[in-house]
């Protein structure tokens, strides 16, 4: 008898420290769908919005025309937008979501300054029933935690940088690679796409990184050009941004490097891009559009109405060369 109320005394208390330590979970709350629609389906409009944009940064022109897309949608549709400016720091990203996440928006468009770690917070806003575009840059979490990706195609941007040095240089060479931001989808993509079709006789002789700024870009290159001659060392530079391309070109300048000295490819397509074309320092910049303001919007409408999207939205996009850059940049909007 005493045996068997201490077996039972025993098993009650390894129940209770069993549970404390999550050891017998309690089965879990079903989380809604990514985007099962808000309250005011199927009817909601424009003026029924709030959407979240956590914006990563303000690194570079293409990252200013990008926050101006999303600002001047919200004004042409009349939909509320919560702004924020992370300065490219993760942490502020997911405090502004948190933020949103309380004040209960419709929607979250995600720019995600680096690929991994959203697992946590992209949980919490499908457990609030919120939505996630995945904007711009991509992320590493698994695709049931958000609702749909709206951006470039990354690696595909730097096979098409590969193809130029492949055609410039049949023979091989040695080049430099700028990179940008350590982590981000955009970096990684580009690399990956680089290296998948970069001739095996061509040399990536170096591969740094300038954070997708143009003051981070300027101490890389001068770190570059001491310790490799230019010309000599290395024929080219695949520049991950136009910002960053800048940022080189006052290095080379200030190191006696003439333009057309280097091959140089960039990325985006800015109207910086299109004047170092011009000037004779950019042989080609691979497009990357941050026009995605109006295409996000609708695809929060429909979210919200609970309709069906893509998941994987790519923008079409272009090379373009310095010959017909001087007509180009006329209409260039960013
Ligand atoms: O993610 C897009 C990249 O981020 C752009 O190429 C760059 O200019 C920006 O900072």
């Amino acid at each position: 008898m005493f045996r068997f109320k201490t077996l039972a005394f025993l098993v009650i208390v390894a129940a209770l420290v069993l549970t404390a330590c999550g050891g017998a979970k309690a089965p879990a709350t079903q989380a809604p769908a990514a985007g099962g629609g808000a309250k005011c389906a199927p009817n909601c409009t424009f003026k029924d919005m709030t959407m979240c944009y956590p914006q990563l940064g303000a690194e570079s022109d293409w990252r200013t025309a990008n926050s101006a897309s999303f600002k001047s949608e919200a004004e042409k549709d009349g939909f509320k937008l919560v702004f924020s400016d992370a300065q490219q720091h993760q942490e502020n990203q997911i405090s502004a979501i948190r933020t949103c996440i309380q004040q209960g928006v419709s929607v979250i468009a995600l720019p995600p300054v680096v690929e991994d770690g959203w697992e946590a917070v992209l949980t919490e806003a499908k457990n609030a029933g919120i939505p996630v575009i995945i904007v711009d840059r991509s992320v590493s979490a698994d695709k049931s935690l958000y609702a749909a990706h709206i951006g470039s195609d990354m690696v595909l941007e730097g096979e098409r940088a590969a193809a130029e040095f492949n055609k410039k240089f049949p023979n091989g060479g040695a080049i430099l690679e700028l990179s940008g931001t350590t982590g981000s989808g955009a970096a990684v993509g580009r690399a990956k796409g680089f290296r998948n079709k970069l001739n095996a006789n061509i040399k990536i002789l170096d591969s740094q990184t300038g954070n997708f700024t143009r003051a981070e870009a300027v101490p890389v290159m001068q770190a570059f050009l001491q310790k490799y001659k230019a010309g000599t060392d290395f024929q080219g530079i695949f520049i991950h941004n136009d910002d960053m391309g800048l940022g080189a070109i006052e290095a080379l300048k200030a190191a006696g490097v003439k333009p057309g000295d280097l091959f140089i490819v960039s990325v985006d397509g800015t109207r910086g891009g299109f004047q170092a074309m011009i000037d004779g320092w950019f042989q080609a910049d691979v497009e990357c559009n941050p026009l995605l303001g109006p295409q996000v919007a609708e695809m929060a409408l429909k979210l919200m109405n609970g309709q069906s999207v893509d998941p994987e939205v790519l923008t079409n996009e272009t090379v373009y060369y310095p010959d017909k850059a001087a007509e180009q940049i006329k209409d260039r909007q960013y």
